[in-house]
């Protein structure tokens, strides 16, 4: 296995995922980057690439992500196009990437032009969520996500909304990202290319996107934009 990740996941979590891994794999090495959005490139993506030669991996291993939307991008665009596929693993450690990125296949890099331009789908063989990493994380990243737990609410199930409405609905995180998760598994298995159905899952994202760029992918986050 190859744990990807960036700094700051890594402070929190690495070393215990490392203890797990270590007593059930024969060969367990670690690639870390710099945390954020400036990463998600193919200059990230080529390092790795070395990293993944250098240390002798074949199409019998897998590169597990373990991060945020930026990790899980990253990894999976690595996984998809190393040796022309190798296995992934997606262990999500923001809401966002939980109920949304880690989920569906969408992997790839931005470009000076623009985000996302470059990219693969490929499904990871396992999406491990934990809700308890959510925890560490700081108010405004957790608000993030809740913006693409709310979207669900409108596309699918206005039960949702229902649960973020209650003062304690973070006693409820599980249930809520379960049937977040649920609806994007449904959308992605009919419209795995998104060619259709799975623009849904794009709902709020036009103004959204209009306004990240405005801002030059800096002012506002995704899920703030999103929000908007
Ligand atoms: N984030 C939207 C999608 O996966 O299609």
């Amino acid at each position: 296995l190859c744990i990807v990740t960036e700094r700051q996941v890594a402070s929190y979590y690495l070393e215990e995922v490392c203890s797990l891994l270590e007593k059930e794999c024969a060969k367990l090495e670690v690639y870390i980057f710099q945390e954020g959005e400036e990463s998600k490139n193919l200059s990230t993506v080529d390092s790795l690439y070395h990293f993944l030669i250098t240390h002798e991996f074949d199409r019998k291993d897998m590169l597990v992500a373990l991060g945020g939307g930026v990790v899980g991008d990253i990894t999976g665009f690595a996984a998809a196009t190393f040796l022309r596929g190798v296995s992934l693993c997606q262990i999500p450690t923001t809401l966002l990437a939980q109920v949304d990125s880690s989920v569906g296949g969408k992997t790839g890099v931005d470009m000076p032009e623009g985000k996302n331009l470059v990219g693969a789908f490929y499904q990871p063989r396992l999406v491990l969520i934990d809700p308890n990493v959510l925890a560490s994380l700081p108010d405004s990243t957790f608000a993030d996500g809740m913006a693409e737990v709310v979207k669900y609410g409108y596309i699918s199930n206005r039960e949702i909304l229902t649960m973020v409405s209650q003062p304690d609905y973070k006693a409820n995180i599980e249930s809520i990202i379960y049937e977040c998760v649920k609806i994007k598994r449904d959308v992605v298995a009919i419209d795995e290319h998104d060619t259709g159905l799975r623009m849904i899952l794009n709902f709020g994202h036009t103004i959204g996107h209009a306004a990240e760029k405005l801002g030059n992918y800096v002012d506002l986050t995704h899920g703030q934009a999103v929000a908007v």
